[in-house]
């Protein structure tokens, strides 16, 4: 079986390392790939923006499956265009991927179906922001309607501060792009858990529970990122609590889109904030997490490929989930000045002593290569992820590994899990 992927970030190479290891698949392609899946995959040079030469690419492959991995395709409505030729392919249609694509959608769903998520207000002039404003205590967050790569929310300690995110937004000014719409929300304060479940549109199948580290500063401090690192145990969610959410939030969701003519098959990743009042819904991405799944697919025994066919023929009921027990964390190397500027085109060195390190995997994001050799290439170079009998085993193999590996400006933060091993009574050891 051939199976094609798009993508190029840490998120497609541990879907391709997951997927080459399924006994029945002959050949895993991947477009456009980095400098990591070259190893597990072909690649074919393609842009994740450029929707007809996606198209092409996928119609020229002829794989038995395709998977979509970001938003961004998904948002453009490569599955419908896939489907429309024919093809067998994993992920939302362009109409339900807006779960993910306008937060202004979500969360009039999330109200229509009683579905639990901070209070909010939509509003489309900085008239109508300043009026919305005025119904808030802060901190007040604001946010961009449309993708934005993890940087289109804003935190406001004032109702000031708060105008004049809004300001920004509309004008342009935060993010290159002017903002057409806005959701102003209530602050909730707990702590975030990625929640993400496989969807066949009708049958739901939670995958184990990750925690992402959203902050580029130890102690989660500094500026919002794409994510620093992650891990996974099973108890970051008690079983009643899993179960709960299932049944208030993940199950609603599911039919309440298939209710809306709308199905949504792919993977719902539900950011959740565990409040005071309960669990909330903080955001869907309509897609798999990036670190959460290098972390998660660490811990899958069962055949993730069964899993994701399962979910284009509408048989997930059928499917049954093992995962390894224990833990699995994944830490992420950037370019020095990520999320802001950074430079580029470094060699890579140690990636080889660092998977030589039992339970250790590396994954490659901003990587490319350059004359036989790795470089960087991107903000988030690569995660190291590695898998133990506890969370505490995982993170200092993930940590010993990281040591072997450097590049020009190399940066990681040190302290991921540092909430749990806290709880715990572990200690991180040296770090
Ligand atoms: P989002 O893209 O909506 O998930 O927002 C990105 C990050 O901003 C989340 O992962 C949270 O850390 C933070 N955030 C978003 N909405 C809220 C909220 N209502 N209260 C507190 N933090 C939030
Ligand atoms: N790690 C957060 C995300 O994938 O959106």
């Amino acid at each position: 079986m051939k199976v094609l992927i798009f993508g190029s970030g840490g998120r497609e190479h541990a879907l391709a390392w997951a997927i080459a290891r399924s006994p029945r698949v002959t050949e895993v392609v991947c477009a456009p790939g980095n400098g990591g899946i070259a190893q597990v995959a072909r690649l074919v040079p393609v842009s994740l923006s450029d929707l007809d030469g996606m198209v092409q690419v996928a119609v020229a492959e002829q794989a038995d499956l395709t998977v979509v991995g970001p938003e961004l395709p998904l948002s453009l409505g490569l599955v419908d265009a896939l489907q429309l030729r024919g093809l067998k392919v994993f992920g939302p249609t362009k109409a339900a991927a807006m779960l993910e694509s306008s937060k202004s959608f979500a969360k009039r769903f999330l109200q229509r179906h009683k579905i639990p998520t901070a209070n909010y207000a939509v509003c489309k002039s900085l008239v109508e922001a300043e009026k919305a404003i005025e119904f808030f205590h802060a901190p007040i967050v604001v946010k961009a309607d449309g993708l934005a790569a993890g940087k289109g929310v804003v935190i406001c300690q004032s109702r000031r501060a708060a105008l004049e995110a809004a300001q920004g937004l509309f004008t342009g000014k935060l993010l290159g792009s002017q903002e057409q719409q806005l959701v102003i929300e209530e602050f909730l304060v707990g702590e975030e858990v990625s929640f993400l479940c496989l969807t066949d549109g009708n049958h739901v199948s939670p995958l184990v529970p990750a925690q992402d580290h959203k902050r580029i500063g130890e102690g989660d401090t500094g500026s919002n990122t794409g994510g620093m690192g992650v891990y996974s145990t099973d108890s970051i969610l008690e079983p009643e609590m899993q179960e709960w959410i299932m049944h208030h939030i993940a199950r609603p969701t599911v039919r309440g889109m298939a209710q809306e003519d709308s199905p949504f098959v792919g993977v719902l990743y539900i950011g959740l904030m565990m409040t005071a009042r309960g669990p909330q819904v903080l955001e869907f991405n309509a897609r798999f997490g990036d670190p959460e799944t290098q972390a998660i697919l660490l811990r899958l025994e069962s055949d993730l490929l069964e899993a994701l066919e399962a979910c284009v023929e509408g048989r997930l009921a059928k499917t049954e989930f093992r995962w390894k027990p224990g833990a699995s964390a994944c830490v992420i190397a950037s370019s020095g000045g990520y999320p802001g500027s950074f430079q580029t085109g470094f060699a890579i060195s140690g990636l080889e002593d660092a998977a030589a390190i039992p339970g250790v995997q590396v994954f490659h994001s901003g990587t490319a290569m350059v004359d036989g050799k790795v470089c960087t290439s991107g903000g988030r170079v690569l995660g190291v992820a590695a898998a133990s009998d506890t969370l505490t085993e995982a993170l200092e193999s993930a940590y010993r590994a990281m040591e072997k590996i450097s590049f020009a400006g190399m940066y990681f933060r040190r302290d991921i899990g540092h909430r749990a091993l806290n709880k715990s009574g572990s200690r991180p050891g040296s770090r």
